[in-house]
């Protein structure tokens, strides 16, 4: 959870005010809280335009066999725009496959002693390489470049000449602590990704994406958790296929895309640049979206990881969870209420005072902790805790407040430090002035991996929740410096149980739905309102405003750069709520958190999936990550963050989701039902149905609002029933999403333009989306409704769609945006016709729902044929011994499965239903393994178009997939 959001923002304890019982009075006083109020460049009238600088000049250029290099010189005199020019720069262009394209521009002078720059280690994020045998020749991109008046570059299509990225008319500024260069984009361009984002789908032609990881809730529009500069770019062409191409920027500091209209300006605070152009092209030559997500994936920053089959079950968790026995509850109250639980969390809830791998022995104590857990893993249901990313720094003038993991950090020096004492960095989070491992030294994973180690067995959980890893500090600068008597100190703000601090917050629509209690809420906040203004709580002393700093010859101001992002923290200032930029790693060239801010997420989950390889050999870690960056799927999944009990949040999650699917982190789901503020019945129901089509499917919420499970309303319950229902016996369906991920990144969730890209109406649509390529996903998005309205792409050009529960096909018109009936308890799932679906008798959790029989959904496309796939291994090794893949096909009236591997799963195949059938049955045969069957006695079922054969079990006594099927019909 966060500590900011608008809830908490900016108000801070006066020292004597009145506190929650359990901590001594919070002793952070305003001035160390205050940073500088900053006006962000891209909103001062008084910045310099850096399009006045100088350019560069190429020349000594030198040809390879897979590109060239050059060297570029300043070409005028400095601009000090927002930093130190740099004058001497090596340009290499690499043709790296037929479809990548590599633009590398950094400081041709740079040693270990000569550091102007920081250039992204290869060891952090992954540095993709050439293939060793593409050349300008056979590269499907092209390279061009001019020196007139000053050094541009364009990359175009070799085959059609089509412009992708263009510098021409933009010159490259290169500076210590500013780098930018732009292209010219098409008219109305239609861009995409560039997360994280809580912004629409379509990025459009007036955002500014800011990356700078941040602890502040969802803000829209603004920076949130991750950073993934990356985008993918669709253009209709009248009367021809619709192009994608994609590009990369690997670069990890402070960074803002200005997309506006005509160009996209890039900027960042420091690095190089490092661009990766890619194709989007396919075998055949054409190019796609899909296509272009595929190459971002596999071959810039990797695949995203298996994960366990149980992770795809439905998971609870909440902040204020206080002991054991509420743990045993909250079960109990789903296994009474029939609605499936597959995993509990429990958030800092668990901890002595908020500091990781402690117990508090009043409420979670270790001996209880392993009882409970095992009753848990006896019911087949998994514990998922979560760890801070802060190390609490004790007092250690009070032997009662010694704390094993900072104490054997600091022993083998592994923390971050300050840069001014060379001290351990003590900034503020939870517990108290903490401390941060420093991931570029190799011992702090050994202690880090002892640290869980030796947790686990306090606490045997199956997945760790990596939280507060942008990495948030709640205090400016380390100001816990000679302060560390004082801890445990209180955050510098109210907690959501504490006077003063109630959440009266209710969705859009409450006060139709429940006029009562949204009336009283609202007088209720009033009331508090007023109190805050007269009591002790006092805001925090208001901050000086602070021009832009002008740069210094040969210095970098990293604190303050003269380039201010727009950072969404009060005042912008990167001081705020995080470690301090200027705070420096224990490498020889003392790398600093203002070069390495945006990795801290990727290389804590990082550390703790190798952490868990020890916990668990040979099984695939689970960890959930809030901050995250290019590459991080390889190792992490993520959740939405900080969200809100609001419809416009539910809505923006599944923009959020799509660009995660781009950018190879598909474990993610959202805060069904929202963190802050409370939710209502129906936004909790309609939130379950949604993210039930979401990989990563959990219910969170905070501390002091109502609460949220989905057994406490029985129209939650009864909506999570049945689509849980639908989920569970898709689990393989998505499994084989995860497995086609995993090994040819392939997306997971799709926006409808990724998979119907001639059809230019849907460039914007994420009111709708589809889960892999066959099922269109409908949800109600507004309050109160009891229809909603979609689209079905593709009708009127072949596409054929079926109403998951009835089977009954779809008659709408091309674009028509049909009204659907969607009662309360009702999410629209409709199939796309040429899909085969292997589906699963849904159990209560995962397991026994994988015990469960199968049967086939053969929706049939206008030709009468479909197809599918089903990946099996055993759900959890990191390299199964076993896996089987199971092709279906349907063609000619003959339905058939191909099946590779041994992987024996015993359920027996007990159904085959078909859709779009053309008329009555009239003959049916079945082999298994070329034996024929006597199909006599199956129950068929024929009507509507839909035909039901069931009672099929017995000629699968082994298994389902234990031997090829052939299944001959014919129809009058
Ligand atoms: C390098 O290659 C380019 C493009 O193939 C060609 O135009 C140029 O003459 C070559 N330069 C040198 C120095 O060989
Ligand atoms: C260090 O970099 C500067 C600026 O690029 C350059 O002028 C100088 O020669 C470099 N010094 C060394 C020792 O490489
Ligand atoms: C562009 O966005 C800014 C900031 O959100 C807004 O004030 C402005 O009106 C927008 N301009 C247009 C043309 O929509």
């Amino acid at each position: 959870m966060a500590a900011t959001g608008a809830l908490f923002l900016a108000i801070l304890y006066a020292v004597n005010a009145q506190t929650g019982t359990e901590r001594p009075v919070p002793t952070l006083s305003p001035q160390i809280n205050a940073a500088p109020s900053l006006t962000p460049t891209i909103y001062d009238a008084q910045a310099p335009d850096p399009q006045k600088c100088p350019g560069y000049t190429a020349s000594n250029v030198h040809n390879s066999t897979d590109g060239f290099n050059a060297e570029l010189t300043i070409a005028g005199s400095h601009c000090q725009a927002f930093g130190n020019d740099i004058d001497d720069l090596l340009l290499e262009v690499q043709y790296q496959t037929q479809d990548r394209l590599n633009v590398k521009i950094y400081p041709r002078y740079i040693g270990d002693n000569n550091r102007t720059q920081y250039l992204l280690s290869s060891d952090i994020v992954t540095e993709p390489e050439g293939d060793g045998h593409t050349t300008e020749q056979t590269s499907r991109l092209k390279f061009e470049w001019t020196n007139d008046p000053t050094f541009q570059f364009r990359v175009l299509r070799a085959e059609t000449g089509e412009e992708l990225f263009s510098t021409y008319g933009h010159v490259i500024v290169y500076e210590d602590q500013f780098l930018e260069l732009a292209t010219d984009m098409v008219d109305g361009y239609n861009v995409y990704g560039l997360a994280e984002n809580i912004h629409d789908f379509h990025l459009g032609n007036n955002h500014t994406q800011t990356f700078y990881a941040v602890d502040a809730g969802n803000t829209v529009d603004g920076n949130v958790y991750g950073t993934f500069p990356f985008y993918q770019e669709t253009r209709y062409h009248e009367g021809k296929e619709t192009t994608s191409h994609g590009v990369y920027a690997r670069n990890a500091h402070g960074q803002e895309w200005l997309l506006r209209d005509g160009n996209i300006t890039y900027r960042t605070l420091g690095g190089s640049f490092d661009l990766y152009f890619l194709s989007g092209q396919d075998e055949s030559g054409s190019s796609s979206a899909l296509e272009t997500i595929r190459q971002f994936q596999v071959d810039c920053v990797g695949t995203p990881a298996m994960q366990q089959f149980w992770t795809f079950g439905f998971h609870q968790t909440r902040w204020g969870y206080e002991n054991i026995s509420v743990m045993r509850d909250i079960a109990k109250g789903y296994k009474d209420a029939n609605i499936p639980l597959e995993a509990l969390w429990n958030d800092i809830d668990i901890y002595d005072l908020y500091k990781d791998f402690t117990s508090d022995n009043n409420t979670f104590p270790a001996a209880g902790m392993q009882q409970w857990i095992s009753e848990l893993h006896q019911a087949n249901q998994y514990y998922v805790p979560i760890i801070d990313s802060n190390i609490y720094a004790p007092n250690l003038e009070n032997e009662s407040d010694a704390y094993g993991p900072w104490e054997r950090g600091a022993e083998l020096g592994i923390f971050i430090r300050d840069p001014t004492t060379g001290d351990p960095y003590y900034g503020n989070n939870w517990p108290g002035f903490s401390s941060w491992a420093d991931w570029l030294l190799p011992e702090s994973q050994d202690w880090w991996t002892n640290e869980i180690l030796s947790w686990f067995k306090d606490v045997p959980f199956d997945g760790i929740w990596i939280d507060l890893s942008e990495a948030s500090s709640f205090c400016v600068g380390s100001c816990g410096n000679g302060r560390l008597n004082e801890n445990p100190v209180h955050p510098p703000f109210l907690l959501p149980n504490d006077p003063g601090n109630a959440d009266f917050r209710y969705p859009e629509g409450f006060n139709i739905s429940n006029a009562t209690e949204a009336a009283s809420a609202s007088a209720a906040s009033a009331s508090q309102a007023s109190m805050l203004s007269t009591t002790t709580l006092i805001p925090v002393a208001t901050t000086t405003t602070q021009g832009r700093t002008e740069p210094t010859p040969g210095v970098r101001n990293l604190n303050f750069p003269p380039y201010v992002i727009n950072h969404v923290q009060a005042g912008h200032s990167l001081l705020k709520s995080a470690i301090a930029p200027n705070a420096t790693h224990n490498d020889p060239s003392n790398t600093t958190e203002y070069e390495l801010h945006n990795v801290y997420g990727l290389q804590i989950s990082n550390a703790t999936y190798h952490a868990l390889l020890s916990v668990f050999p040979g099984r695939r870690p689970f960890t959930v990550g809030r901050s995250t960056f290019a590459g991080s799927g390889r190792t992490t999944s993520h959740w939405g963050g900080d969200n809100t009990s609001t419809w416009g949040s539910m809505f923006l999650s599944i923009s959020q989701a799509l660009t995660f699917m781009m950018s190879g982190i598909p474990m993610f789901g959202a805060d069904t039902c929202g963190f802050a503020g409370n939710t209502d019945y129906d936004l909790c129901s309609r939130w379950m149905e949604l993210s039930a089509f979401f990989p990563f499917y959990r219910n969170h919420n905070v501390k002091a609002t109502i609460s949220q499970e989905a057994y406490i309303w029985s129209s939650v319950a009864e909506a999570s029933r049945r689509v849980m229902a639908v989920r569970y016996s898709l689990l393989n369906y998505m499994y084989t999403l995860f497995y086609h991920a995993h090994t040819k990144g392939d997306a997971v969730m799709r926006a409808l333009a990724w998979e119907f890209p001639q059809d230019r109406s849907l460039k914007g649509t994420y009111t709708q989306f589809l889960l892999g390529p066959s099922l269109l996903v409908t949800p109600v998005l507004i309050p109160n409704a009891k229809t909603v309205r979609g689209v079905f792409p593709g009708i009127g050009e072949g596409t054929r769609w079926y109403d998951w529960y009835t089977l009954k096909e779809v008659q709408a018109k091309p674009q028509e945006n049909v009204t659907l009936e969607a009662p309360l308890e009702h999410i629209n799932v409709h199939v796309r016709g040429g899909s085969i679906l292997p589906l699963q008798q849904p159990g209560y959790t995962t397991t026994e729902t994988r015990n469960g029989s199968y049967s086939l959904l053969v929706a049939l496309d206008s030709h009468q044929t479909a197809s599918g796939s089903l990946y099996l291994d055993d759900g959890y090794s990191l390299v199964p011994e076993q896996s089987k893949l199971v092709q279906f096909k349907y063609a000619d009236g003959v339905l058939s499965t191909h099946i590779n591997g041994t992987y024996k799963s015993s359920p027996p195949l007990a159904n085959v239903t078909l859709a779009g059938v053309p008329g009555h049955l009239t003959g049916l045969s079945l082999t298994i393994s070329g034996q024929p069957c006597e199909v006599g006695e199956v129950a068929v079922d024929p009507g509507d178009g839909v035909l039901r054969i069931s009672g099929l079990e017995e000629f699968t006594p082994e298994g389902a997939w234990e031997g090829e099927m052939v299944m001959k019909l014919s129809f009058d």
